[in-house]
């Protein structure tokens, strides 16, 4: 390993104790590498708009850091156990290349406000995805709304026949539920979009910062105030994302239990693609829906890493080393979420209904409600229209096309409202 930035002299390093220091961070910060250099880029441009690097001083760095990403890419430099973490890495190339140059770096900053900017700036990339994603399953589920809106299928409640209700309405819901997912990741975007580089180890620098101009340089669109603030953060802004990720996960399960449901032969309404399914060791006639249980177990992961920062931030206020675990956790969360998340828009591109599976499971009981309205809106009073349509003698297979008509009242089958649906999402593309 190369040498440690805070080294003591005389006191020689531990293994043991520092593989236990250490754990996974140096792997982990691969995950974010590229943005601390990119904001190693931007602490270096203020340090060079303060006078404490020269104009070539900051070409040498500029350029050497370009390099280093580079190589980090192209996989010539890999970012491992040879150092703490990803924050000496990018000390010790400087140092390496530059010699006195790269020495001077780390004026300012620590490594607490180094981790702090790179997961907003890597977290901002990763909601955006969300948004985009979430988006994408909405488009998907809003365009099937309208094509399929005649298409009746029964609606269940306590997982027993109800109502008349159709494809269109199902995905109506979806629709309405990812865009709902879409914003949240968008809104939450904007509330993590503030910059803390500068606030060093929690509590500011003897030095004139140019906070503003590293903010701007880094796209943010605001900076974190408080030095204290930036620190205290820490963690929260991490549970905010993956709570925006839960949210689309929450409808990601509950999908995934539908179509797990619909897929089986007691129900038979859907058909998954050929891709999403697979087979069984031994019984040469399973055909499993494995992709979509997968997509379903996904929430565990990101309600995991939540729970697993949640505790973590049993704290006092300033930094402590345990907020390093919040990195694993927030890693693994979103990489599982984003993987599944990133299937949905193909999958409801291309399940296929069964209707005549659907039409069949339509049973005159699921007409009761609808007689008992009617009865209502000619001026029987509900309760007792109820006991009326409660009479199974009065039941009669009705048309589903036309029960599905009748339901006007905003958002319900006859009367959808797509084009507000339409409008939300034109608003967030
Ligand atoms: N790997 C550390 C983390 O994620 C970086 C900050 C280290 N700071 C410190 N004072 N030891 O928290």
């Amino acid at each position: 390993m190369s040498d440690l930035l805070w080294q003591k002299p005389g006191v020689a390093v531990d293994a043991q104790i520092q593989a236990f220091l250490a754990g996974d961070d140096v792997i982990l910060d691969r995950e974010f590498f590229l943005h601390d250099i990119a904001a190693s880029r931007a602490h270096a441009e203020g340090l060079q708009r303060i006078g404490i690097l020269s104009a070539d001083e900051l070409t040498g760095i500029a350029h050497e850091l370009g390099t280093l990403a580079d190589d980090f890419r192209s996989g010539t430099f890999v970012l491992d156990e040879r150092f703490e973490d990803g924050h000496s890495a990018i000390e010790a190339r400087l140092v390496d290349r530059l010699g006195d140059t790269g020495r001077r770096i780390h004026t300012g900053r620590s490594r607490n406000d180094q981790v702090l900017v790179a997961t907003r700036l890597w977290l901002k990339e990763k909601l955006a995805r969300t948004q985009a994603l979430c988006l994408e399953a909405a488009e998907m589920a809003l365009q099937r709304a309208g094509a399929e809106a005649g298409v009746p299928l029964p609606g269940y409640t306590h997982l027993q026949r109800a109502v008349v209700s159709s494809a269109g309405m199902w995905w109506a819901g979806w629709a309405e539920a990812f865009i709902d997912d879409s914003q949240r990741a968008r809104d939450t975007a904007a509330w993590i979009d503030a910059n803390p580089l500068g606030s060093a180890a929690g509590y500011g620098v003897n030095l004139a910062l140019d906070r503003d101009h590293a903010t701007q340089m880094l796209g943010f669109g605001r900076m974190q105030v408080a030095a204290t603030y930036a620190q205290l953060s820490r963690g929260k802004f991490e549970l905010a994302a993956l709570e925006a990720l839960g949210s689309a996960m929450l409808d990601l399960r509950r999908i995934a239990w539908d179509l797990s449901l619909f897929t089986s032969a007691e129900f038979g309404f859907v058909a998954l693609p050929p891709e999403y399914v697979t087979g069984s060791s031994i019984m040469p006639n399973k055909r499993n829906p494995d992709v979509i249980e997968l997509m379903r177990g996904t929430y565990a992961s990101v309600a995991a890493a939540k729970s697993e920062i949640e505790h973590l931030l049993s704290l006092p206020s300033g930094y402590h080393r345990d907020l390093q675990v919040t990195k694993g956790a927030l890693f693994h969360g979103f990489g599982k979420g984003l993987q599944a998340l990133a299937l949905l828009p193909d999958l409801l591109r291309r399940m296929q209904w069964n209707p005549d599976a659907m039409r069949a499971a339509l049973d005159p009981s699921m007409y009761a409600t609808d007689l008992a309205v009617d009865l209502a809106r000619q001026g029987m009073p509900f309760r007792d229209a109820y006991r009326q349509a409660a009479d199974p003698g009065r039941w009669e297979q009705g048309d589903p096309q036309a029960s599905l008509a009748a339901r006007v009242s905003p958002g319900a089958a006859g009367d959808m409202r797509l084009d507000a649906l339409h409008a939300r999402l034109a608003a967030l593309r």
